[in-house]
């Protein structure tokens, strides 16, 4: 009887162990100089994507100053092989379009479709479409030399084969499908009054098409925690959620939203699955999944992903259980008729500061990983939680020192390969301060 218990502690025990994931090797490579200025131009939250994997390579898309210093950019875009082994770094700078604007709208976003095309979005505060795109094939059938002129193409002002409207636009973001397309999304309008609209890029015939307006403002906006396919092949989903902005002041963030697309965002449903109207408005009935009031801290655009069970997580941090701001884990399950339940992460960082920097969530296998900014303390930190544990079991994974932006993650490379790699811009004088590739090799 007695070595049964201890028999079963010990499996226990055992069992709680083989359920944490663990980091066998941390790296870092310096991307760039982080261009000069008070502005964060790398490393913001809306970024999908500044780091991606495709295939065996990782591409990162960076600005950094321009041979005529302080207050002009360009944009940088990096390759490297990561698979079987990770290879060196190669740049070049896109040398005919000088980014001016010292404002952290402006960031650069970057999407590889199935057709092996990369596409390139960047620059916007409210204004017209800045697009470019790869000749077919460049992240497939990889040339030998990675310049301005392998990569081809001009700066286009609209999507080919789609129609408008392209401005005043901000926030572009890309998302692959498993069958190779690729989603676009952006915001039209402005900070308290936008909408956002969505194309689809076919990898066949390299074109665009317009999916259509699918969130509508009343007198607001909705901010996207992200859009993220569940990996395919078949039968996959796409999921959004948001918070909605009365005015441009970030204390009228209010509530947590959520829809999903089984059809590539021409026809959406809610969290239950009942089928809503298109566009979605903020009172479109079932969208609204918490109600959190205006005032509570919440940070517009944090994260979310999908897991490989369809699960569907998000972060979003907020103060309305009272006292200090915290960040939550939002988790949705298939087959729970849509129920959600959004528990505080509880670890060990700072109380995030009003309109600090901004997290990301992320998943391999049966583990969330939450990357966490502690800003108080400048540091990004690495958190891990399992399914098995009801994600209650958060572990610390790992620690970046001197921190000062936004972390972006490679989920493509991480979903495949095991790795965490984050893109991170640290703090620190101009000159010294670099944007980084981290990489976290993963064990379960
Ligand atoms: C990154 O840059 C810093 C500052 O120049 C340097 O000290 C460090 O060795 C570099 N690290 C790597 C991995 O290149």
């Amino acid at each position: 009887m007695a070595q049964s218990i201890w028999l079963f502690a010990i499996l226990s025990h055992l069992t709680s162990l083989a359920a944490c994931i663990s980091v066998t090797s941390t790296r870092y490579w310096n991307i760039t100089n982080d261009p000069q200025g008070s502005a964060r131009l790398n490393g913001l939250a809306f970024q999908q994507h500044a780091l991606a994997t495709f295939n065996d390579h990782q591409y990162v898309a960076v600005y950094s100053t321009s041979p005529k210093g302080y207050g002009n950019h360009y944009v940088n875009l990096g390759r490297r092989r990561v698979s079987p082994t990770v290879g060196e770094w190669q740049y070049f700078a896109f040398t005919d379009y000088e980014q001016k604007t010292l404002d952290e709208h402006n960031t650069i976003s970057m999407g590889i479709s199935g057709d092996g095309k990369i596409h390139l979005s960047f620059d916007h505060h409210d204004v017209p479409l800045n697009y470019r795109a790869s000749t077919t094939g460049i992240a497939t059938t990889l040339p030998s030399s990675w310049t301005q002129s392998t990569f081809g193409g001009t700066i286009m002002h609209s999507l080919p084969g789609s129609t408008g409207p392209w401005t005043p636009l901000t926030y572009p973001r890309f998302e692959r499908l498993p069958n190779g397309d690729m989603l676009m999304e952006f915001r039209i309008g402005k900070s308290g009054a936008g909408d956002s609209y969505m194309h689809r890029y076919s990898s066949s015939t390299g074109q665009w098409s317009p999916v259509g307006k699918y969130l509508q403002g009343q007198d607001n906006n909705a901010y996207i925690n992200g859009l993220t396919a569940t990996p395919g092949p078949e039968g996959h989903t796409v999921f959004v959620s948001w918070t909605v902005r009365e005015t441009p002041d970030a204390s009228t963030n209010h509530d947590f939203y959520f829809a999903y697309t089984d059809d590539d965002g021409r026809t959406w449903r809610a969290s239950s699955g009942q089928p809503v109207a298109k566009p979605i408005v903020p009172t479109t009935p079932g969208v609204k999944v918490y109600s959190i009031p205006q005032n509570s801290e919440i940070m517009n655009q944090e994260a979310q992903c999908a897991d490989d069970e369809g699960r569907f997580h998000a972060l979003m941090r907020d103060r309305s259980a009272g006292g200090p701001a915290r960040f939550y884990h939002y988790l949705r399950t298939p087959g729970s008729s849509g129920a959600f339940s959004k528990r505080a992460i509880n670890v060990g960082i700072s109380t995030p500061p009003y309109l600090s920097y901004r997290g990301k969530i992320a998943a391999w296998g049966d583990n969330v990983l939450a990357i966490l900014p502690d800003a108080p303390k400048s540091t990004v930190t690495v958190w891990a939680a399992t399914a098995g544990q009801d994600y209650r079991d958060w572990e610390l994974l790992g620690t970046i020192a001197n921190m000062a932006g936004e972390p972006g993650v490679d989920y493509e490379r991480l979903e495949r390969r095991g790795v965490l790699s984050l893109f991170v811009r640290q703090g620190g004088a101009f000159g010294e301060r670099k944007v980084q590739v981290w990489d976290f090799v993963l064990a379960a």
